[in-house]
């Protein structure tokens, strides 16, 4: 499994932050400098997109990443250092250890969760998916999941699918192992509450949570955490578009003075 391992926490309450970033909501200019706020590393990982929307995302999830986890941690954000475990998950490198962080980009939305003393997945999807349906998920639904969803039509049905599908993989990018971890014996909850995993090395003890976020009205949240069943998550969710929007790269700055 992915990452260091974080010991789930017992009886206490853990401060995670939830930070999201608008990207349809950035002009040009925002995202020159956004590219300007990542490593050399990840402006070469970034340059490898070929197309405009996702390179936009990627960055902006890099950037919020360092902006939240420099904020918590009282660090300049470029001081941080990320790597990548070998399932690809990334973690904070250094400070080694300091807290757990995930992240996902997509349907115009980047998005950094953290927590410090509990492990966190989290996933964005667009509110309506019209792509997703019972027979894409066929296989990956654990006992009850096909019945839950069949029971319901038109935009219950959609809502459903799109709460199942990041439910899922929220838990499988806190696990770490991604979609190689055998979903269909991983069964989420509709709403808020623990997450049942059947035999899945590393799952235990079943202490997998999930919460489910609005961020805004097109978009749905789900956080992952690995908590105690009697611990608690006092969970902050920041909007971060405005950190970024009407700035500019140090050069533009200079020559439009
Ligand atoms: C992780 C995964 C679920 C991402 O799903 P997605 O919907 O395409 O993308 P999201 O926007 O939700 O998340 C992407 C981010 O998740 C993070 N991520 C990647 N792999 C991850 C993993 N195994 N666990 C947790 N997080 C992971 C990364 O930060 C990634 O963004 P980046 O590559 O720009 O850094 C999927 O790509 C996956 O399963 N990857 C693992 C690959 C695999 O199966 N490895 C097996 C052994 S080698």
């Amino acid at each position: 499994m992915g990452g260091p391992w974080v010991e789930p926490e017992i009886s206490r309450t853990v401060a995670v932050e939830v930070w999201f970033c608008s990207v349809d909501d950035l002009d040009c200019g925002d995202h020159d400098h956004i590219s300007t706020l990542l490593n050399p590393d990840e402006q070469a990982r970034n340059r490898r997109f070929l197309v405009e929307y996702p390179r936009r995302l990627h960055a902006a999830a890099y950037a919020l990443a360092r902006h939240a986890i420099g904020r918590r941690l009282g660090l300049p954000p470029m001081e941080l250092r990320f790597d990548r475990a070998p399932g690809g998950r990334p973690f904070l490198a250094h400070p080694a250890g300091a807290l757990d962080f995930n992240l996902a980009h997509g349907g115009g939305l980047a998005v950094c969760a953290l927590a410090d003393g509990c492990r966190v997945g989290i996933d964005v999807e667009p509110a309506d998916r019209p792509e997703l349906s019972l027979e894409l998920l066929d296989g990956l639904l654990a006992p009850g999941e096909r019945d839950r969803l069949a029971g319901r039509q038109g935009s219950a049905r959609q809502e459903a699918l799109v709460a199942l599908w990041t439910g899922k993989e929220a838990i499988a990018k806190a696990h770490g192992d991604g979609l190689s971890l055998p979903l269909d014996r991983l069964a989420v909850p509709e709403g808020d509450g623990p997450v049942t995993m059947t035999a899945i090395p590393g799952a235990l003890p079943p202490v997998w949570r999930l919460h489910r976020l609005r961020p805004d009205q097109r978009h749905r949240l789900a956080l992952a955490l690995a908590l105690a069943p009697d611990a608690s998550a006092l969970i902050c969710v920041h909007d971060a578009t405005e950190v970024f929007r009407g700035r500019r790269p140090p050069a533009a700055s200079a020559g439009s003075a």
